[in-house]
């Protein structure tokens, strides 16, 4: 594999493992004081970046002169799905791609997730948070609170939102959990794309023909977007938009019931939900890899030169507890102001659907703790199943009873 330089001698690898479940990997807090863009060592042997401070991510997100173009990324841990990035995204995927191109497919998406918007579909997420409460209290204690409140929360409304029939809910998390598996195979990987997008383009095909009042059929009618980019688009809005809040809901109610004191303080003072919820994302750091970028020219950034072409890791985890930043950032109060957090990314590709995150986050976590509030854990906490090889950090499992 062609090296873009020598590899450099001081170069460290990516760190992996959480030595518990809410603790970031040690290395990373120990790089951030020491060497905040650090280089690092990928796993093709080229050599890039490790970025670790604040200030270094934070500027890095916001300057144009680091692409996401998904074809000069590198992923930092042997990651199947790097077989097929070596080519620019495929249209519609704007998340790998700079402007003019982001632009014009993230332009008319803008406008569909305003907080308003968001806003209005309250309602119909607390339809569906109570329903799966009532299941979930109708088949009794225990419960695996990922598969029957986590999961499907997030997938119900976002099909909703994108007119996805929810029949077909077992297919599109068996899909997203293979692409964002790291220990998934190539095969299992390039199968999944291929079932991916025959989906969505019979999906597509049939709103062509029968629009309805959802996000996709409104693209549809208002749009000049082919076949192929709305398609790519439905999917990218899809796999973002469930498996990472769905790991927000798990991993947050299992920090909750580790932490009674913050627990206790939101339920004698609910109107601390907003700030908990950003303080979760602050905490959790379930973005465990990425985002990545690549420079398109020289730049200097605290002192380090980065040079054309190299890779470049953000680690949002690392970020998110940096003492320069935030204070105490390495325990959970839900009292703390936690606004400026990186969760969301930040600059040009700031995650389009963090409005929508937050109000299905705002909505279930005091649903879910009304409906049960003597809700604990089935299994002692270091039997809790984490989600240690996927790029989205969460619990596997949640055993709960009530
Ligand atoms: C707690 C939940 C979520 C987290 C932590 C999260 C995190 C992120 C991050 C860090 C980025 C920036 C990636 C980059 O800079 O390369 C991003 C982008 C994005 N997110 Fe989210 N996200 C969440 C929920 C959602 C939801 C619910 C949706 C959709 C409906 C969504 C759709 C997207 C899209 C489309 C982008 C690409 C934006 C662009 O490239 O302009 N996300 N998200």
């Amino acid at each position: 594999m062609a090296q873009s330089h020598p590899a450099h001698p001081e170069a460290v690898t990516f760190p992996f493992g959480r030595p518990s479940p809410f603790e970031p990997p040690e290395r990373l807090a120990s790089l951030r004081e020491e060497r905040p863009v650090a280089p690092m060592a990928y796993p093709d042997g080229t050599t890039g970046w490790l970025v670790t401070g604040y200030s270094a991510v934070r500027a890095i997100l916001a300057d144009p002169r680091f692409s996401s173009r998904r074809e000069l990324l590198n992923v930092p841990v042997p990651f199947p799905l790097m077989q097929e990035m070596r080519h620019p995204a495929d249209p519609g995927l704007f998340i790998r791609m700079d402007p003019p191109d982001h632009t014009r497919y993230r332009k008319p998406l803008t406008a569909q997730f305003t907080v308003r918007r968001m806003k209005q579909l309250e309602p119909r997420i607390q339809e569906i948070t109570e329903e799966r409460l009532a299941a979930m209290e109708k088949a009794g204690p225990p419960q695996d609170l990922v598969r029957e409140f986590a999961l499907p929360i997030p997938s119900l409304v976002i099909c909703e939102l994108l007119g996805v029939p929810y029949a077909d809910r077992d297919e599109f998390q068996r899909s997203t959990a293979v692409l964002l598996n790291l220990e998934s195979s190539v095969e299992d990987i390039r199968a999944t794309i291929v079932r991916f997008g025959a989906f969505f383009l019979k999906l597509i095909e049939a709103k062509r023909a029968d629009p309805a009042d959802d996000l996709l059929s409104g693209l549809i009618t208002s749009g000049d977007l082919t076949d192929q980019e709305l398609s790519n688009i439905g999917f990218l809005l899809l796999a973002a938009g469930h498996e990472t809040t769905a790991n927000m809901l798990g991993l947050g109610t299992f920090a909750l019931l580790q932490h009674p004191d913050q627990l206790a303080a939101l339920r004698a003072d609910p109107s601390l939900i907003d700030n908990t919820v950003e303080e979760l994302l602050r905490y959790l750091g379930i973005i465990h890899v990425g985002p990545l970028r690549a420079a398109l020219e020289d730049v200097e950034v605290e002192g380090q030169l980065i040079r054309a072409g190299d890779p470049v890791t953000l680690s949002l985890l690392a970020a998110n507890r940096d003492p320069a930043r935030f204070s105490d950032p390495d325990h959970l109060d839900i009292t703390n102001p936690a606004t400026g957090h990186l969760t969301f990314g930040h600059g040009l590709h700031q995650c389009l659907g963090q409005q929508l995150a937050r109000v299905e986050m705002r909505t279930a976590f005091p649903m879910l703790f009304d409906r049960f509030p003597d809700l604990r854990l089935a299994v002692p906490a270091d039997k809790v199943p984490m989600r240690d090889t996927m790029s989205i950090y969460g619990v596997r499992e949640l055993p709960v009873r009530w």
